[in-house]
């Protein structure tokens, strides 16, 4: 049985202000148990945020690192030695408003997993399709395509100690939800993409669903054979949304 996890990606939103107070709403949810929970706050606000949960189960990761692992003379860029000390413990690669809009490549994606967990961190690997690629037919290409850039890169091995998140870019931040059976069928190419090089390692490696996952939508794409929780966006800016969400993947 794989362990469900629900992350919160809050990418470039909160002040000082409005973290604390989602950090206040967040203690104060009956999360369950048996879910992994963590959420991902803007670089400036991870020290705010694990000082903030300390003493609560919610893990705390960052949106993105540089490829270097090391401090470097790198202006702007947060190494992933800077963030494991920061007490963060996972991080996102490849999110698609990353490859999009600031031109990330397979190539770069792989070397960041890789500084990644060379600090210790659990890299979130990102993957989906545009609206484009899907009307095309090229949906399952697409994907297998960003999967194998690091499995080619860096062996299969490198996903006992990672996360996948499929999230298709038309569905993010559009309201427009995959149906669990759209969701289910990428799920399970990415798992049998896995399997046809490790059986064992595929069956636990955990495949997260993300592109506007909201309480009412998320207990019946978790309960999707291959579905193993989701990465949520806009609502997990509001603590009680995002709480349903966690309690969705416990029952
Ligand atoms: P939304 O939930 O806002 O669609 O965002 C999904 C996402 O990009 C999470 O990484």
């Amino acid at each position: 049985m794989r362990r469900p996890m629900v992350a919160g990606n809050w990418k470039m939103h909160g002040t000082r202000a409005s973290v604390a107070e989602l950090i206040n709403g967040l203690t104060e949810q009956n999360l369950p148990t048996g879910v992994d929970v963590a959420v991902f706050p803007s670089c400036l606000h991870i020290t705010q945020v694990v000082d903030g949960l300390a003493g609560t189960a919610v893990a705390v990761g960052a949106q993105d690192c540089a490829s270097e692992a090391q401090q470097s003379a790198l202006t702007g860029e947060v190494a992933a030695a800077q963030l494991s000390d920061a007490s963060c413990s996972l991080v996102l690669v490849g999110h698609s408003e990353r490859r999009l809009l600031l031109g990330e490549v397979d190539e770069l994606v792989a070397r960041k997993f890789a500084a990644a967990q060379s600090c210790g961190l659990v890299p979130v690997l990102c993957v989906g399709e545009s609206l484009a690629q899907r009307e095309a037919g090229q949906t399952l290409d697409v994907v297998v395509a960003q999967l194998s850039a690091v499995t080619d890169a860096l062996g299969v091995e490198v996903f006992a100690n990672a996360v996948i998140a499929y999230e298709p870019v038309w569905a993010i931040g559009t309201g427009l939800t995959a149906s669990p059976e759209q969701a289910q069928q990428v799920h399970a190419a990415i798992r049998a993409q896995l399997a046809s090089k490790s059986p064992e390692l595929a069956g636990k490696v955990r495949i997260l669903y993300g592109g506007s996952v909201k309480a009412v939508s998320a207990a019946e794409l978790f309960g999707m054979p291959d579905i193993d929780g989701g990465l949520v966006g806009g609502a997990s800016l509001n603590a009680d949304e995002f709480g349903a969400i966690c309690r969705a993947a416990g029952s």
